[in-house]
């Protein structure tokens, strides 16, 4: 769609919708003014996120979030210059939300929309404040829905260099603390549970896979397997353990990341590194990656924690990025749940 309004895309609105957390956020002249997160408890009792709750909340709260948005900015929606969305991947509903209601928004406004690809943007958090990495960069991009590595080139062009075959780390978190009873999303109750736990006590295997290729279901599977063998000989194993396994678990998932991350480094030689996505909240991957850079005489880069998890901040800085390099959306442009 042609900008019918200005060119200088000083104010634009950033929209994420693609899972379960409805943001809007307002970045201008490249700074963040507000990044307002509206999250959804339906989900928790069924131990993770139910596809169509989540598009009925986003419905619900889409025009609440935007609007204080707004407000936060001290800005009314006719000073927008353009809107940025998530086009994919995610859940069809979800994104089908947010997209729908950009590109109406940006017809009745008379002003341009752009698509960001999720992951991209993850990617993109650590360039929107602080100290920014120079490139090229290695991501190691850790969420509830992927776990990739990826290098950053010039120009911001995106190369995946490995990613899991099957579960996402986020997810191995999650579906690890459904097992130990824990509510959903269980990554950041572990994290917290492992601060108490030493991370020796149980051992778990990760499979062998690869290249710099990741795989977690093999994992569920041990951690299944085992605690049902400590659970036919003591009921409480659960209860009397849990910190311990919490730590036992992250520091399986945290190590094998790592692992990758480093053959990455070797193989490539790039010496700044980072984490995306909300697993990057994890205080556990935090300090391994600082510890892993300092020990190669690298530099790690860790976004802000509320530019880790889902959050529209990161979605404005991409599509800031994007309207540079002129790729400007069209009422055509489709949602995709894959990249
Ligand atoms: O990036 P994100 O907010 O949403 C997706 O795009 O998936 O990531 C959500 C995932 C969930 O699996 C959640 O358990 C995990 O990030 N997570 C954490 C922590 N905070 C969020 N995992 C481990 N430790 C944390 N502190
Ligand atoms: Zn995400």
């Amino acid at each position: 769609m042609e900008n019918t309004k200005n060119n200088s895309h000083q104010n634009i609105l950033g929209i994420e919708s693609s899972c379960d957390d409805t943001s809007a956020s307002i970045l201008s002249n490249g700074n963040i003014y507000s990044n307002v997160i509206a999250s959804q408890q339906v989900h928790e009792e069924f131990g993770g996120v139910v596809p169509e709750w989540a598009s009925r909340k986003h419905q619900q709260n889409i025009i609440p979030t935007v609007k204080s948005a707004l407000n936060k900015a001290n800005l009314t929606l006719n000073e927008i210059d353009a809107i940025a969305c998530t086009q994919g991947p995610g859940l069809m509903g979800s994104l089908l939300v947010g997209h729908t209601f950009v590109k109406g928004l940006s017809m009745s406004l008379g002003i341009p929309f752009v698509n960001v690809d999720h992951l991209d943007a993850h990617v993109f958090a650590h360039f929107i404040d602080g100290e920014k990495p120079p490139l090229p960069f290695l991501c190691l991009l850790v969420s509830g829905g992927h776990t990739q590595i990826v290098l950053v080139n010039e120009n911001f062009e995106m190369q995946i260099l490995g990613k899991t075959i099957d579960d996402a780390a986020g997810e191995a978190f999650d579906k690890a603390g459904k097992m130990l009873g824990l509510s959903y999303p269980s990554g950041p109750i572990i994290d917290n549970l492992a601060k108490e736990g030493n991370s020796r006590a149980f051992k778990f295997n990760t499979p062998n896979v690869d290249k710099l290729d990741y795989s977690f279901s093999g994992l569920k599977t041990s951690i299944l397997y085992f605690l049902q063998k400590e659970m036919k000989e003591n009921p409480n194993f659960i209860k009397q353990h849990l910190n311990d396994l919490c730590a036992s678990i992250q520091h399986t998932i945290v190590s094998y990341l790592l692992l990758k991350l480093k053959k990455a480094m070797e193989e490539t030689g790039v010496k700044s590194i980072g984490i995306a996505g909300g697993v990057a909240a994890n205080s556990a991957l935090r300090d391994s990656l600082t510890k892993l850079a300092n020990d190669t005489g690298s530099k790690a880069y860790i976004p802000k924690f509320e530019y880790c998890t889902d959050n529209a901040a990161m979605i404005a800085f991409a599509g800031k990025i994007k309207l540079e390099q002129k790729q400007v959306g069209t009422l055509t442009d489709v949602c995709y749940t894959r990249k």
